[in-house]
């Protein structure tokens, strides 16, 4: 076996995070036209990036990442194709990424030029493996490109005083990153950006290879808050990814950590294993009683446009949204759920065995909610017969049925729709 480094945990005994639990939704920024773009076998067509677009601004999301445009011509041209064609909705700003480069950022300004409000995002590498391996640079040399950088975008956004400008500094790696030099460099930001309360600056701190439990990361963001100067004048946000399948853990726990603002993607696409996944984390508020602030109520609709746009289907089991989750095949499954569903109440709150959620609220029906296979009983066509033709058969005739399909169901090994179901009912038991 290779050796890897193992991570050491964070000794905090002073945890920030009483209740366990987080109350209000953070703030979002949608990265899906940037990391999620960038991480694509081919990435967005122009249509493709419009319909992504259109579909941030109509859930409801205030802040989205469109790109790198000092790097790539399409993302220029997207950006400019925004603010030339006032595609931008007075309540959303538009964010760009750029690297503390100076001709990048020169580059950006460009792009940005006659933006009503824009985020200027920069970001260097700190780890010590960045440092050392791939720029070859001691802490100072990362924190004078850090410093160079943040002092450029400043020294550009005066040229352009007729936008609202906002910066955001990301020291890429930040997971990997001494927290104490993450606090450091991100210090020396600061302290040429001089936010103030009225004028915040957003700190983005990013798992951008997701190496360690997520509390181990939350430890990581709260000792950060915990020493970074003036965080009153400081939003902190998390960006994190997937590479352990716990990017939602990890924000969700950083959120409980201090962090403010969440960057992710819808369903999760971004490079490698993907971004966090704005759609499961709103729905994990959602589902405790926290309005996310994002509109999911057509969810089938975000399902199709994502994967329309990124050519990547979602998987059937997907959390919350995938076509499979709130099905049940299982005999006793559909039992629970019947008899739940038989007393649930229009007004008084979701109590319904094995459905975490009322799927009305996401935009689907019932009819999904229980299907028959050969696995199912009674119950599960009972239901059916209940819900799509309002019959209701007496427990022994349910019986009957149900053993009659489950062995119809055995033998064509497929699975029996509402029509095969009314059919077996009839010739059971309406012969001619
Ligand atoms: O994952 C990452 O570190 C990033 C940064 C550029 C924010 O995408
Ligand atoms: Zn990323």
């Amino acid at each position: 076996h290779r050796k890897y480094r193992p991570f050491t945990p964070i000794h905090n005994p002073n945890r920030r995070w009483p209740n366990n639990r987080i109350e209000s939704a953070p703030q979002w920024c949608a990265v899906d036209l940037r990391d999620g773009n960038q991480a694509l076998i081919e990435p967005m067509t122009v249509t493709q990036k419009q319909k992504m677009w259109a579909l941030l601004v109509k859930l409801g999301f205030k802040e989205i990442e469109i790109g790198f445009p000092a790097a790539s011509q399409p993302d220029y041209d997207f950006c400019r194709w925004l603010i030339e064609e006032n595609q931008i909705p007075s309540d959303v700003t538009i964010q760009v990424l750029v690297q503390a480069r100076e001709e990048l950022i020169e580059r950006t300004y460009e792009a940005l030029c006659g933006a009503e409000r824009a985020i200027v995002h920069v970001y260097n590498s700190t780890s010590p493996t960045q440092r050392t391996k791939v720029f070859n640079q001691n802490k100072a040399g990362i924190i004078d490109i850090a410093r160079k950088g943040a002092q450029k975008v400043l020294e550009e956004s005066r040229k352009h005083p007729n936008t609202q400008w906002r910066f955001q500094y990301s020291p890429e790696s930040f997971s990997g990153t001494e927290v104490d030099f993450a606090v450091e460099i991100c210090n020396a930001v600061v302290d040429v950006w001089k936010p103030t309360q009225d004028h915040k600056i957003i700190l983005n701190l990013p798992a951008t290879v997701e190496s360690s439990t997520p509390n181990v990361f939350a430890d990581q963001i709260e000792l950060f808050c915990d020493h970074i100067q003036q965080r009153d004048s400081v939003i902190i946000s998390v960006h994190t990814h997937n590479d352990r399948g716990c990017a939602v853990a990890a924000a969700e726990l950083a959120v409980m950590a201090g962090a403010d603002r969440v960057e992710g993607t819808l369903m999760g696409n971004g490079e490698r294993t993907g971004n966090m996944d704005l759609v499961t984390m709103a729905m994990n508020l959602y589902s405790q009683g926290i309005d996310p602030n994002i509109h999911l109520q057509h969810a089938d609709e975000i399902v199709r446009v994502v994967s329309e746009c990124t050519q990547i289907a979602t998987h059937p089991r997907h959390p919350w949204v995938g076509e499979l989750v709130y099905t049940a095949f299982s005999g006793s499954h559909q039992d629970a759920i019947r008899k739940c569903m038989a007393v649930q109440k229009e007004n008084s709150p979701w109590d319904v065995a094995y459905l975490p959620i009322d799927p009305k609220d996401l935009g689907r029906d019932y009819q999904s909610v229980i299907r028959v296979n050969s696995q199912s009983g009674k119950g599960g066509v009972a239901y059916i017969l209940e819900q799509d033709y309002g019959l209701h058969l007496p427990r022994w005739m349910q019986i009957e049925a149900s053993q009659v399909i489950q062995s119809q169901a055995e033998t064509l090994s497929k699975e029996m729709s509402s029509t095969d179901i009314w059919e077996v009912i009839r010739k059971q038991f309406m012969p001619d």
